[in-house]
């Protein structure tokens, strides 16, 4: 099967991307994982309060933000750009983590500026606030995006909480203000309790395979509704998760937990492991096989996915009968 794929209208060799982790926040990492095989390499991710306690000088007075980079951040990011783009002959994406608009969004033309071929921007928002409206966390990204769409000419992709009433309607209308692909899903933290030292741990775990099953759902729903990229990110562990994604709609996959538990190196065993899968179902290139098993085009998806969930419920109810 032919690797080669196009995302963000980016011609990649292959469809596997090395998604934001600290694997690449030294350019002698990026250029590890692109050495194995990695067609575009997505940075780790600069904050948006990152980028604004250096240019608001009331920052520090609003804001509850540790800053564990320490100040100089956003110019050692633009560094590392610079330098990853000068040692790799494939994209280096830069990702953005942001609430919505404001000045600091104009960092992303620096970014573009350093090097970057695309800009990634991660919307990361918990609406804890009481009382706080669903439609008010949609135009924050809304606007988040139009912000860094008016300073930018390289492609946008918007990397996504699933947690929204109509993710259709969203995606509908990213791809409508300007988004060049979507990544779903960014992973929503989900602090462990330590009932012995009775404390709150901030953790953030590899993933296991069964996570990949949320964005693909969603990829298959997605694919035929949007014309735009997508990106699934979350729960790779072998190359047949990521022939998942693909069958499900996805035009490329982003890895970060399978390269920090194995190693940057994994990535050969993966491409090959997946070409072989390709070749044995008759696949002769990656377009073939995307979206094979998305839901088709004017089959109303609320209904089929209820129809699966009955379905599933009758297969439990078979296996688990005797119980
Ligand atoms: C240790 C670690 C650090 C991460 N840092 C970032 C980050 O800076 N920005 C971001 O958008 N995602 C970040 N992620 C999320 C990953 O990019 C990826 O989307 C997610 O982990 C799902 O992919 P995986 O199952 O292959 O790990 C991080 C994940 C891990 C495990």
């Amino acid at each position: 099967m032919d690797l080669s794929t196009t995302y963000l209208g980016l011609p990649l060799r292959n469809p596997l991307v090395a998604a934001p982790s600290p694997l690449q926040q030294t350019p002698g990492g990026v250029v590890t994982l692109v050495d194995a095989g990695v067609s575009a390499v997505v940075l780790h991710s600069l904050f948006e309060e990152q980028v604004r306690r250096e240019i608001d000088p009331d920052f520090e007075r609003d804001q509850w933000f540790t800053n564990p980079a320490g100040p100089g951040a956003p110019a050692r990011y633009l560094d590392l750009i610079e330098k990853s783009v000068g040692c790799v002959d494939v994209p280096v994406i830069a990702s953005l983590n942001g609430t919505g608009s404001g000045e600091w969004t104009h960092f992303a033309r620096q970014a573009q500026d350093a090097g970057a071929a695309a800009v990634e921007l991660n919307f990361y928002v918990v609406p804890g606030q009481f009382r706080g409206h669903g439609e008010a966390v949609e135009d924050a990204v809304l606007d988040l995006l139009a912000a860094v769409r008016d300073v930018v000419s390289v492609p946008v992709a918007v990397k996504l909480p699933p947690y929204f009433s109509s993710l259709n309607d969203l995606a509908v209308r990213l791809v409508e203000k300007g988004a060049d692909g979507l990544v779903l899903f960014n992973r929503f933290l989900q602090p462990r309790i330590d009932v012995a030292a009775e404390t709150v741990q901030p953790v953030i775990d590899l993933s296991t395979p069964s996570e990949a099953r949320l964005p693909q759902t969603w990829i298959a729903v997605l694919r035929e509704q949007v014309e735009c990229s997508l990106a699934g990110t979350g729960g790779v562990e072998t190359a047949d998760d990521i022939a998942a994604y693909l069958l499900a709609g996805a035009d490329v996959v982003q890895c970060a937990s399978v390269f920090l538990r194995h190693g940057r190196d994994h990535a050969r065993t993966l491409l090959a492991d997946l070409e072989a899968w390709g070749d044995a179902q008759g696949y002769a290139s990656v377009a073939d096989a995307r979206g094979s098993l998305a839901v088709p085009w004017r089959v109303p998806s609320d209904h089929y996915e209820r129809d699966g969930y009955v379905s599933a419920l009758q297969v439990a109810r078979r296996t688990y009968w005797w119980k």
